[in-house]
């Protein structure tokens, strides 16, 4: 499944950036929101809609009961062996970015360090008003619901439909996408910019491109080199 040439990338790679999807977790017991032709719904709702900066807006307790919920399920989620292949890349390779679309915080249980989060973390919560950070962990449904500094109200540290990426995490991920030899999409229907975006940078920038998905994206045949297997079958491989 792997080829040859692939291997020899890989061998002999220095600079090495994966962008990881919701795909990545999905053999931990994850559900993915798109794929299958299937996309997520809420209570009725397409995800797309309960997890937007206007529900916030409009209905932020309907927002933490689906994210509560999510919680919920992750709950008995562990790392798979996706994961823990690519925790061991970190030492590998003299230059390892991994950058992830996920807010379930497995890259970083598998043992992942300086993950990029694009998308924020499940586990926290922020301010409404004031910022403030709070890390939610193991309180289901969520605490504290306000802010203990200024009394507004908590939402979840993820970046919803209709919010801007955190321009720390994109630039990092941006450096290092126009700065590797080897750029890994994994587990993502590349429907949702600017991480899709992320891939076509890099390959523009001169990058090898390996996409690992049992199904084909939109990335698929920009690729040059597409992988329809699962993470967790195909990673512990190299
Ligand atoms: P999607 O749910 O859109 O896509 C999941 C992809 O994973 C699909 O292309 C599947 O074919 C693939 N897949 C499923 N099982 C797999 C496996 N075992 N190994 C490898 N791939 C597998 O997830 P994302 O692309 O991550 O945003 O979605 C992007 C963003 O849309 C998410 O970060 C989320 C959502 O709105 C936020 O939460 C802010």
């Amino acid at each position: 499944m792997i080829s040859e040439r692939l291997r020899e990338k890989f061998n002999t790679a220095k600079h090495v950036c994966v962008l990881t999807g919701a795909g990545i977790s999905a053999e931990s017991g994850v559900p993915t929101f798109r794929g299958g032709g299937q996309t997520a719904v809420w209570k009725g709702m397409p995800f797309d809609e309960i997890s937007s900066a206007r529900m916030v807006r409009e209905n932020l307790p309907e927002v933490w009961e689906w994210f509560d919920y999510r919680r919920g399920v992750l709950k008995d989620c562990e790392p798979n062996a996706a994961h823990f292949a690519l925790a061991k890349w970190q030492d590998k390779f003299a230059d390892f970015t991994l950058v992830t679309q996920n807010i379930d915080g497995l890259h970083a249980a598998a043992g992942s360090r300086g993950v990029v989060e694009l998308h924020g973390n499940i586990q926290r919560a922020y301010c409404t008003n004031c910022e403030k950070r709070f890390d939610i962990r193991g309180k289901i449904p969520h605490a504290p619901d306000e802010c203990d500094e200024c009394g507004a109200k908590a939402r979840p540290d993820v970046v919803l439909f209709g919010e801007m990426l955190p321009a720390g995490a994109l630039f990092n991920a941006q450096s290092a996408a126009v700065n590797c030899d080897l750029f890994f999409v994994i587990g993502t229907s590349a429907l949702v910019y600017p991480a899709a975006g992320l891939a076509e940078l890099s390959k523009r920038a001169g990058a090898f491109l390996v996409e690992i998905n049992p199904e084909e994206t939109p990335m698929t045949g920009f690729c040059d080199e597409p992988i329809r297997a699962r993470a967790g079958e195909i990673l512990p491989l190299f």
